[in-house]
């Protein structure tokens, strides 16, 4: 195993040296990987996801509302729900494939610069100096930012939505954000877990909507003190949660 490790590096490395570059966000270099950016390690990672006909996979361009999605579609469902940044066209085989399903929220390119910007100066290292709005803006306006350019890939998966409605579900942040009540049944529709009319008479649906409301969940210990992955501290995920775009 640790032969065919080696091995699949070294092909790394001779494509990296292949692939056009340009300066990162919060790394030395993003790579444009089957026409969007990324780094290495999300290169390595995207061949060796193996989805479940289960799976219920959350599809997002970064500060789209990733967070508030999975924790609505881990209330309504008893699978899990993996989060990825991954274009549609380059989702690894096994998630077109398989019977699993794709809820894509989509927020619109303003508030999602703006967060990614705050998000990524609070995390970038140090020594890499400033990193000014203007000089984002460009960089996001050409696409060059993790997983951009943005249309290319909302329309993906817009796209997909059509074509097949049963396999991918498009949802809107600002829409949530107006009615969560209405987006929310029919996620939970889509997901195969419709709510009763008990559960309607009952008020599940709003006391699950209050249980992911912004408030709440930044209000978590897991989100004020925890990491969900290493270098990323939870509570950089909560800043605003509001529309102005
Ligand atoms: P802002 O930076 O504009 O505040 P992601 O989870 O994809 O990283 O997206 C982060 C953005 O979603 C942040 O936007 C964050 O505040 C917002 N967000 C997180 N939880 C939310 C919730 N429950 N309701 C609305 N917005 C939420």
């Amino acid at each position: 195993a640790a032969e065919g490790q080696k091995e699949e590096q070294k092909l790394t490395h001779k494509l990296l040296a292949l692939l056009p570059k340009e300066k990162g966000w919060r790394t030395t270099n993003l790579y444009l990987y089957q026409n969007f950016w990324c780094q290495q390690k999300e290169i390595e990672a995207t061949k060796h996801f193996k989805a479940e006909d289960a799976d219920i996979i959350v599809a997002t361009i970064p500060k789209s509302g990733t967070t508030w999605l999975k924790a609505l579609a881990f209330a309504i469902s008893t699978f899990s729900a993996f989060g990825t940044h991954v274009p549609f066209g380059s989702l690894p085989d096994s998630i077109r494939e398989s019977n699993c399903r794709i809820v894509y929220v989509c927020r619109n390119p303003f508030d999602t610069f703006v967060s990614i910007w705050h998000y990524l100066v609070k995390i970038r290292p140090e020594n890499f100096g400033p990193f000014s709005l203007e000089e984002a803006f460009d960089m996001y306006c050409k696409g060059v930012v993790g997983y951009g350019p943005y249309w290319d890939h909302m329309l993906g998966y817009y796209k997909q939505s059509l074509e097949t409605p049963h396999k991918v579900l498009f949802l809107r942040y600002e829409n949530m954000k107006k009615d969560i009540t209405f987006d929310l049944k029919k996620l939970a529709q889509f997901l195969g877990s419709p709510f009763s009319m008990d559960d309607e008479r009952g008020r599940v649906v709003e006391e699950i909507a209050n249980l992911c409301s912004f408030l709440n969940l930044k209000d978590l210990e897991v989100n004020k003190e925890g990491k969900a992955i290493s270098e990323f501290e939870n509570k950089h995920l909560f800043r605003k949660g509001e529309v102005r775009g």
